[in-house]
């Protein structure tokens, strides 16, 4: 291949990479409410407008923040591949950015949780009880936090084995103004040791080591009541070839594996769960969700 076609195609990417750029600006603009140049800011419009016909005028500020924690979650991730091809992979960040960021992004799966409750009745009323969730991969805690709010009978426990991300974890709770319902440890989730004392769930499929995996799935259903649940979470490709290659380059980086439904579904069917079938919402999240036998006490 000649240099002017390699020249060629990475000046047609980089209209993608200042693309996402511009819209992450927007999001910020629109959710930080921030003060910006005018010729910029019109140039900015226009951008957006081909980028997204109708802007983005329609979100609340909360959707807005969301959308732009997966742009700035996913953004630092690509610089980080250009500035560090050769780290191992694995979940070492300790830049705050993309781990408040990727947080954020994650605050998205519990609309995801509200969602798949409106299509399953027995999984609403699991959210209606006072339930204790787990959630296996907390990170900085924003999930945790978000579940805390919108089900405020909910105690959770969020487990993670990054030190660094806990003490931000305990750092965002305390800020949170949610009482003492969300707790963190310091916990491999294949070593959990529980017995039968969580209603639900939540498995950050992309980052925990894919051999942990099956007996960490093994420990979380023995930890889960009778009829409880389990939300297997991985990330749902772009359609194109190449998104779907880039996505798997991120979570092997991230220290995970790119499971399908039908690997997801195995898995969760084979720890015990019945597996209910797979959810998404278009969010870049996917969700492979199973349940215990059992009659919920
Ligand atoms: C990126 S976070 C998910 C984001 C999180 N929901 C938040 O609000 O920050 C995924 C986490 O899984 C954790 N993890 C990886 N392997 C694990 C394991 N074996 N047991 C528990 N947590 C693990 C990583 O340390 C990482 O913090």
């Amino acid at each position: 291949m000649s240099v002017a076609s390699v020249m060629q195609a990475s000046q047609g990417l980089n209209a993608s990479v200042e693309a996402l750029a511009a819209l992450g600006a927007a999001l910020r603009i629109r959710s930080e409410g921030m003060r910006v140049d005018p010729d910029v800011a019109s140039l900015l419009d226009r951008v957006i407008e081909a980028i997204q016909p109708g802007g983005i005028e329609d979100l609340t500020a909360d959707q807005a923040a969301i959308v732009l924690a997966f742009v700035r979650a996913f953004f630092r991730q690509a610089l980080d591949l250009l500035e560090n091809p050769a780290r191992a992979p694995g979940w070492s960040f300790e830049d705050p950015v993309i781990l408040q960021a990727q947080g954020q992004a994650s605050r998205s799966i519990a609309q995801t949780f509200c969602a798949y409750a409106e299509k399953d009745p027995d999984f609403a009323a699991a959210l209606s009880r006072p339930a204790r969730l787990l959630d296996v991969g907390t990170g900085v805690g924003w999930l945790a936090i978000e579940c805390a709010r919108l089900w405020p009978t909910m105690q959770v426990l969020g487990i993670d084995i990054f030190e660094p991300a806990l003490v931000m974890a305990r750092g965002n709770v305390a800020a949170a103004d949610i009482g003492a319902r969300v707790a963190f440890r310091n916990q491999d989730i294949a070593d959990l040791d529980e017995v039968e004392a969580f209603d639900l769930s939540w498995f950050s499929g992309p980052f925990i080591a894919a051999d942990k995996v099956p007996e960490s799935l093994r420990q979380i259903a023995r930890a889960t009541k009778p009829g409880g649940w389990l939300v297997f979470g991985t990330y749902n490709p772009p359609p194109s070839e190449l998104g779907r290659l880039l996505t798997g380059l991120r979570i092997v980086r991230s220290g995970g594996r790119p499971w399908s439904e039908a690997e997801a579904a195995d898995l969760i069917e084979a720890a015990g769960f019945e597996s209910r079938g797979s959810f998404t919402t278009g969010s870049p999240v996917l969700v492979v969700v199973g349940r215990k036998a059992g009659k919920p006490q």
